[in-house]
């Protein structure tokens, strides 16, 4: 049966994983795999989650299966994260779906049942994922131009210009915030611009949406795609709770749709929903509870709230600390722009020698050509990696 079977290609990442882990050297450091951590290293629980799920086990009396849709409470409470106040009434759905992941690849498969082969636009970079999950849902991609590494900035220009040439059943795919891999974002007026082409064109957008809360806040970081849903007809966004919930391994996320009218927005949600059904018959229900039950609370969303922030300055300290340590050991402002990015990456730009040169010789794990995930540095760590970049970076510039 399976002689011909290829296997899948694994993710590059496992494999640093596993050479991390068989480093034995006491002072190595992870930057690759895109989790959050603590002062102690360790991926925390935030408190309100662990609030909301102690409820969760005194008060729930059954595992009997939830309806299709989910969680009908989630389902709502998680599109005011997303939107604030702002209400598209019937014209908006939201579906849970398991993680950010989940979302893009029930997105993807909707889209191609809509207009089948249709063409996705995605920023050069981006996530390594996006490509082959909306490809193996049958849509066709296309890159435009976004960010060069050289100089570490937007290419804005090309990237308008590369997007003028987006019509009518075609989709643009957009980082919502914390752009990943670059850890640059688009301005709010490069938003408008954006919605502005849209509306003209004709075009979809399609917001990612997965590090909401760690850039310059849960609201700021909405705030472009909240500008573009207030004035698009149609739009789709893949939100996560993976980062901003820490509820990586219980795989929630949502499905939100913008429909031009209820009734268009309604068969999207029933596309969805047949799909679950048919990849996993009834969707799981602790990630989704938990989230309903913070939000829910006043007291446990606040708490939640000031998390969110907390990890969002902790993030932002370390970005701070190694620009610091690289501008005082450099004498030069080269590495300025890894304080100015947000989110958990940068991204170097640099060889995968250099790459591997790091990981032999200075203990220090990146991934790609140098993603670095600061959400995983601790202030103590800042000058031993400022000292082996430089090392690397200047032995081979
Ligand atoms: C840009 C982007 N989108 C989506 C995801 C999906 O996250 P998850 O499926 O864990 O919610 C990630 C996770 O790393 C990501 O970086």
């Amino acid at each position: 049966m399976f002689e011909s079977l290829k296997p899948g290609t694994p993710d590059p990442i496992l494999a640093v994983l596993g050479l991390y882990r068989d480093d034995q050297r006491p002072h190595k450091l992870d930057l690759g795999i895109g989790v959050f951590k603590d002062h102690s290293g360790n991926t925390p629980i935030p408190k309100a989650v662990k609030a909301a799920e102690r409820r969760l086990l005194e008060q729930q009396t059954s595992k009997a299966y939830v309806g299709m849709a989910g969680d009908l409470a989630y389902n709502e409470a998680i599109k005011r994260v997303v939107f604030g106040d702002l209400d598209l009434g019937d014209r908006c759905a939201s579906l849970q779906t398991a993680g950010g992941s989940g979302a893009i690849r029930l997105m993807g498969e909707m889209l191609n049942a809509s207009a089948p082969g249709a063409r996705v636009w995605l920023p050069g970079p981006t996530w390594p994922n996006h490509a082959p999950t909306l490809a193996t849902a049958g849509l066709s991609l296309e890159t435009y131009p976004y960010f060069d590494f050289g100089s570490q900035s937007l290419l804005k220009e090309q990237m308008f210009a590369a997007l003028a040439k987006a019509g009518k059943g075609e989709i643009v795919l957009l980082h919502g915030c914390c752009h990943n891999p670059t850890g640059a974002d688009l301005e709010l007026e490069d938003w408008h611009r954006l919605t502005d082409m849209a509306l003209a064109q004709g075009f979809l957008p399609f917001i990612d949406l997965a590090y909401q809360g760690f850039g310059l806040g849960l609201e700021a970081d909405a705030a472009g795609l909240r500008h573009m849903a207030s004035h698009l007809p149609e739009m789709l966004i893949s939100a996560s709770c993976s980062k901003n919930f820490g509820l990586y391994r219980d795989r929630i996320g949502a499905a939100i749709l913008i429909g031009a009218n209820a009734a268009s927005t309604s068969a999207m949600r029933d596309l969805l929903i047949s799909r679950t059904r048919l990849a996993v018959s009834m969707p799981p229900a602790h990630g989704a509870e938990v989230v309903r039950e913070i939000l829910s609370d006043v007291a446990l969303e606040q708490s939640w709230r000031e998390e969110v922030e907390a990890m969002r300055l902790q993030i932002q300290g370390a970005r701070q600390a190694l620009a610091d340590q690289l501008r005082s050991l450099s004498n030069s402002d080269r590495f300025d722009f890894i304080a100015q990015q947000r989110g958990m990456f940068s991204t170097l730009g640099i060889s995968a020698e250099q790459v591997a040169c790091l990981r032999d010789e200075h203990a220090i794990y990146l991934v790609g050509n140098g993603r670095m995930n600061l959400a995983g540095l601790r202030a103590d760590q800042a000058e031993p990696l400022a000292r082996g970049l430089l090392a690397v970076m200047n032995a081979e510039d």
